[in-house]
């Protein structure tokens, strides 16, 4: 199914969707209709890495120093990574699960705030798919993320925006440039673009790869790439942000 998902995203994805057309059509449609983003309820943790973003970020109070009248007021922002792939069910979800797992088991989860997001919405609102869910807990590792769309904020609120496959970094570097025409948007916030593999260590696969039309050896892969390179990934961050 890979040839669907090259170039630019159009209605016609529709026939392959599995639930009722969105009302945003896709992120590349010349007809786009940009709702507000649903308000969710709190995940019940006032960990920012609990927050989701479409609570709007704020900048954890658990890191910002009380405020003194003699010394200057330190606030240590979190550092926050968007994982995204094309329907926020399978693959990003994933990621965000086990880099979420990562930095758990290393006791971080107050320095960083993690979210994912799809390209398109087909699936807004929708929990992971449970065949990348089930996969997921037999490592141990939970998900637990709603699926929702990319939105021009997320590229002031994340520090770091991680692409699952070279499409999918297109679709986002494309609706950047569209967005930056009507949106006050950081200059540079294409930098923040990257690719997931980029960040792998122990295999060559340059894209995560879509498991959603395959069987369950494709969600064991995608996986076996994210924990690979959510490691490296915590380790880069680390050592730029010591
Ligand atoms: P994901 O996988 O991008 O990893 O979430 C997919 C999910 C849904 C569809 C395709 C891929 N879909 O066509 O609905």
């Amino acid at each position: 199914m890979r040839a669907l998902y090259s170039g630019v995203p159009t209605i016609p994805y529709l026939r392959f969707c599995h639930h009722s057309p969105p009302t945003i059509l896709s992120l590349e449609s010349p007809f786009v209709i940009h709702l507000p983003p649903k308000q969710y309820p709190s995940r019940s943790s006032n960990s920012p890495l609990l927050q989701r973003h479409r609570q709007r970020p704020t900048i954890a109070a658990s890191m910002a120093s009380a405020p003194s009248t003699t010394e200057p007021e330190t606030e240590i922002k979190p550092f926050s990574v968007l994982f995204v792939c094309l329907g926020n069910i399978c693959r990003s979800p994933a990621a965000e699960g086990v880099f979420i797992d990562l930095v758990k088991k290393r006791g971080l989860d107050s320095k960083f705030k993690i979210d994912s997001a799809g390209t398109i919405n087909y699936h807004e609102g929708n929990e992971a798919d449970p065949r990348m869910r089930a996969a997921a807990k037999r490592r141990g590792i939970m998900i637990t993320s709603i699926s929702r769309q990319i939105q021009p904020s997320d590229f002031i609120d994340f520090d770091l925006i991680l692409a699952m496959d070279k499409t999918n970094k297109d679709d986002i570097l494309g609706a950047l440039e569209r967005w930056k025409f009507r949106e006050t948007l950081p200059a540079d916030a294409h930098k923040k673009v990257r690719l997931m593999c980029s960040y792998c260590k122990k295999h060559d696969e340059t894209e995560v790869p879509d498991p959603y039309y395959g069987g369950p050896q494709g969600f064991e892969k995608v996986l076996d790439l994210l924990e690979d390179a959510c490691e490296s990934l915590l380790e880069s961050i680390s050592a730029e942000n010591t």
